[in-house]
């Protein structure tokens, strides 16, 4: 079998690179290890920069963000029990991000996807990319006990951050860098309005805390957990209590409580590998780099990533050059280190660290005190939430 393009993963940066591919007619095949089922039974965060907006639009499946998704103009941090918001359209001259969960932006590009014809293969086992460093590449996978082949002209890793792709690379070729916190994420989401029209960032002596949502009677909130904490010891109204606990008052009395359809425990790192083209294999979204979810970013430099990888795809067989695939990796990383520093950020003005001592509480403290004085401190908060050009 050959095609122009083999897409390893079928999460939102390969789908969107394949939807891309697909509209302007190169080949492209996706592979994925997971079950459709499995794919769409992951939650993850919920906010849309313009700049990925306007590349489902171009892909041609922004109907149902449109008509479901909540368009935000700013979001508030709370601290010291007071909440102070960040006016988003303001400060950045008009721009706004989207709230639309991306389990609904994968469904939709799954959708769009097979209505096109284009070829997935779902629980694809063993895939292992194939002398991408040399003119001919080839993807080898299993699929119910035959061994398959795909020849190509390029592989593009989209498989996450435990995909094979990046394990592919020889260790002397390609260069980490990661840093762990000493915490996660405990997520539920429940079927409730959420506690404010606008998401709530908390920063607490007992710990971090989000309001968010998926939509005006389903929300997604989130609390700081020590690293090793078991989801099995969080029943939903240690939950509650908790979350309300580290919310200025008004806020946790508009907090409306309700059974979990979901909870579970995300740990939280940076990380990034260098460079992300490696001859014919290119690596994109959570395969190269992954952010604290702090920030919202996962999602959008996905998208970044699949910008700049299509141009250059579509650059090489449109116009026989290889200038956008040759600088690929310099663009990507070049956005993708702004959004790591964003990240970073607010993960540290935010989070209540172990190891912080009095005198990292006065700097946090002093960092959150200056943001809300400083027009300057606002204006970067905001034209880094709502996504740095492309
Ligand atoms: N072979 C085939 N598919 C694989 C393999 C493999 N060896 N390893 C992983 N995959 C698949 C996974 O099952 C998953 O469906 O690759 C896909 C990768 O998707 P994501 O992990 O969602 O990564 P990406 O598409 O880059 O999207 C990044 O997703 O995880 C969130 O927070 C992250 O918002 C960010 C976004
Ligand atoms: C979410 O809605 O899941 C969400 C929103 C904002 C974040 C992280 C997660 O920064």
């Amino acid at each position: 079998m050959r095609t122009q393009v083999v897409i390893i993963g079928s999460g939102p940066a390969g789908l969107l690179l394949g939807q891309l591919l697909t509209n302007c007619g190169i080949d492209n095949i996706i592979l994925e290890r997971a079950s459709r089922e499995h794919v769409l039974s992951r939650i993850r965060a919920g906010v849309l920069e313009e700049g990925t907006v306007g590349m489902l639009d171009e892909a041609g499946v922004g109907a149902r963000m449109h008509r479901e998704g909540l368009p935000h103009d700013g979001f508030d941090i709370a601290f010291d029990g007071r909440r102070h918001r960040i006016d988003l359209h303001r400060l950045t001259g008009g721009k706004r991000v989207m709230v639309y969960g991306q389990t609904e932006v994968t469904q939709d590009l799954m959708e769009k996807r097979a209505q096109t014809g284009a070829r997935s293969v779902y629980q694809a086992e063993n895939v292992k990319p194939h002398d991408f460093d040399g003119e001919s590449p080839f993807v080898t996978y299993e699929k119910d006990g035959t061994t398959h082949r795909i020849d190509c002209d390029f592989i593009a890793g989209c498989d996450g951050f435990h995909g094979v792709s990046r394990k592919s690379v020889p260790e002397s070729s390609i260069d980490l860098y990661e840093r762990i916190y000493p915490f996660g994420w405990l997520g539920i989401i429940a079927e409730v309005p959420p506690a404010g029209h606008e998401l709530i960032y908390a920063n607490h002596p007992r710990g971090f805390a989000l309001c968010s949502m998926r939509s005006t009677h389903r929300s997604r909130y989130y609390v700081q957990v020590p690293t090793g904490e078991k989801v099995d010891d969080w029943t939903d109204e240690r939950f509650w209590d908790e979350l309300r606990a580290r919310l200025p008052s008004a806020s946790a009395e508009q907090v409306t409580t309700g059974p979990s359809i979901e909870k579970s425990i995300a740990p939280l790192r940076s990380f990034v590998a260098e460079p992300m083209r490696f001859g014919r294999l290119f690596l994109a979204g959570d395969a190269a780099h992954i952010v604290p979810p702090t920030g919202a970013k996962g999602l959008n430099l996905a998208a970044s990533d699949i910008r700049y990888l299509f141009d250059g795809l579509r650059e090489y067989y449109e116009e026989k050059s290889a200038a956008g695939i040759d600088a690929y990796s310099g663009r990507a990383l070049a956005r993708v280190w702004k959004a790591e520093r964003f990240s970073w950020w607010m993960t540290n003005t935010l989070h209540k660290f172990p190891d912080q001592g009095a005198f990292g509480q006065k700097i946090q403290h002093a960092e959150l005190d200056y943001l809300f004085q400083s027009e300057a401190a606002l204006t970067m908060l905001a034209e880094n939430y709502v996504g740095l050009p492309y």
